[in-house]
């Protein structure tokens, strides 16, 4: 048995005439945490969207378990469950409350019974500190803290592999990233197996066990915390840091 659990391999994907993915490989095994850093433009979240499938890759190989999703006729139900997402603006329900929201695709697309879906939901609620006195409060009525960890609850309720998150930090007020990343500091712990893009580059060289540098639709440079961020390699990799960081690494 392998714990390779997705294998991409000569990812590319076009809008129009604009190649925005040129042609990215990266494999993901379990309990791996994966940051992807890198300027604005340069293809972060249309890889995550091709990961997921939310856009469809114009070329290359997504193995899942060694078999290609891209495969016609590769019945993707599965694949879609088993990998979650966090986005950056959250993306809630707005008329279900909290507690309903991390309920829905449970009993609509899993078919869970109520009393199970709801058990599930109220667990992964607590584990983000989104406990009781919160259930029946409407998005709205949320800080945006408070809403990213109601939609990690919900994500995680549907029992994925791997969880992406596109930037779950850069729509909050400062005074509110650090509760999002210490929950997901948790869970990386916990062995959920993760992507992340972020621009929070202490949590990046803190939590993940590799990080990748996408530069112009490429993996520019790819390692562990300490060989990006201490001893990066490439050129445009210790550009983008000192923007970043505000000095050399
Ligand atoms: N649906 C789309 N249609 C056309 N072009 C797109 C689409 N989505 C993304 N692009 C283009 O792809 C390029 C990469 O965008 P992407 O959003 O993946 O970058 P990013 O690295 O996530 O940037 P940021 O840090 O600002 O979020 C950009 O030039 C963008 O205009
Ligand atoms: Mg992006």
């Amino acid at each position: 048995m392998t714990n390779t659990i997705l294998e991409i391999k000569h990812l590319k994907k076009a809008f129009g005439q604009n190649l925005v993915l040129k042609d990215i490989s990266m494999t993901v095994k379990k309990g791996e945490v994966i940051s992807i850093i890198g300027s604005s433009g340069s293809g972060k979240s249309t890889f995550l969207r091709s990961i997921n499938l939310l856009e469809i890759p114009s070329e290359g190989e997504i193995l899942y378990h060694g078999k290609n999703v891209l495969t016609k006729g590769y019945d993707l139900t599965t694949y879609r469950e088993k990998l979650g997402m966090v986005f950056q603006s959250f993306n809630l329900f707005d008329n279900l409350n909290v507690l309903e929201n991390a309920i829905v695709a449970q009993t609509t697309v899993l078919k869970r019974s109520r009393t199970e879906a709801e058990q599930i939901a109220k667990e992964n609620l607590n584990k983000v500190g989104m406990t009781e006195q919160y259930w029946t409060a409407k998005p709205s009525q949320l800080s945006g803290g408070q809403k990213q960890r109601v939609a990690i609850a919900r994500a995680l309720s549907v029992h994925p592999e791997v969880i992406l998150f596109d930037e779950p930090t850069s729509a909050l007020d400062p005074e509110m990233v650090g509760e999002v990343l210490k929950t997901m500091q948790d869970l990386a712990k916990s062995g959920l197996t993760m992507i992340i893009v972020t621009h929070e580059m202490e949590f990046a060289r803190d939590v993940s066990d590799r990080v990748i540098f996408m530069d112009k639709g490429l993996i520019a440079e790819e390692g562990s915390p300490q060989q990006i961020f201490e001893n990066p390699q490439k050129a445009r990799t210790k550009e983008f840091l000192q923007r970043f960081l505000g000095h050399t690494p």
